[in-house]
């Protein structure tokens, strides 16, 4: 699992440098998909996946431009200076799967969308703050609800982490918002992501005809960052980190145990 989160965060790594105006979704989907099959040798796990009542995903990465909130179809438009882009990878090395997402802005983009990106990214690292043995998975959902409602932002509920290991998605559902003190109780040995979509408008949201892509109802911005994070017998360690991570917020005092 160590392994195939770090390669998943290096696919991040790797695409970075390419997401500017005017390539397409489907160029970086393509990129993607060779350095995962050719160098990494790793399975892209979307690729093809169909879980119960989805029709099979047709491509290697996702995409979430803008007003999309998750599952977005990498497609022949390009991206333009302002968007933010969430790109999400899920690699399976040696049967295990990594997942994890990162916000890219396109150019410069407005002062609300940058705001909403670092401040999504802050949500998260509040959620992982909390991960250690006897906390539970409610104040994962409590610390990340509170920092961004107080925000003036709100979490979408539809969607969550998840266990994860030789599956894509395992049980438990992790939610990213929560009464604290309540859910499953946390042991070491657990692995499960932790993964906030936060909208800068209203909660609420529908999916689009293609049976995937979901959009924000109000058309606002959304955005979403994800880890792929263990329990050790002292806390937590987060396994999707790579040399080209971003720097963690300022109250983030350690990675991992
Ligand atoms: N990677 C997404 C997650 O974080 C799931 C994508 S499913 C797909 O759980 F089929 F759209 F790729
Ligand atoms: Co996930
Ligand atoms: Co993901």
């Amino acid at each position: 699992m160590r392994l195939a989160g770090r390669l998943a965060s290096e696919v991040l790594d790797f695409l970075e440098p390419h997401v500017k105006p005017g390539i397409t979704t489907n160029q970086l989907d393509q990129l993607a998909h060779d350095y995962m099959v050719n160098e990494q040798k790793t399975i892209p796990a979307p690729l093809n996946y169909a879980p119960n009542g989805y029709k099979p995903y047709p491509k290697s990465i996702c995409t979430s431009i803008n007003h999309q909130v998750c599952h977005g179809i990498p497609s022949d438009k390009a991206l333009k200076k302002g968007d933010i882009v969430n790109i999400d990878i899920t690699v399976i090395k040696d049967g295990w799967h990594g997942d994890t997402s990162r916000m890219f802005v396109v150019g410069e983009a407005s002062i609300a969308a940058r705001r909403l990106c670092q401040l999504t990214f802050e949500a998260m690292w509040h959620g992982i703050m909390q991960v250690k043995p006897g906390a539970h998975l409610g104040d994962i959902g409590w610390a990340i609800q509170k920092f961004a409602e107080s925000n003036g932002y709100s979490i979408v509920r539809e969607f969550c982490g998840h266990g994860i290991g030789q599956g894509f998605h395992e049980d438990p559902q992790v939610l990213h918002y929560a009464r604290p003190g309540t859910l499953d109780e946390l042991v070491p040995g657990m692995i499960f992501t932790i993964e906030p979509m936060i909208n800068a408008g209203r909660r609420d949201i529908k999916e689009l005809g293609d049976g995937w892509t979901i959009v924000t109802r109000d058309h606002s911005l959304s955005a979403q960052w994800e880890h792929t994070v263990l329990v050790t017998p002292t806390g937590y360690e987060v396994l999707t980190l790579s040399e080209g991570s971003p720097a963690l917020p300022s109250f983030v005092t350690t990675t991992c145990c």
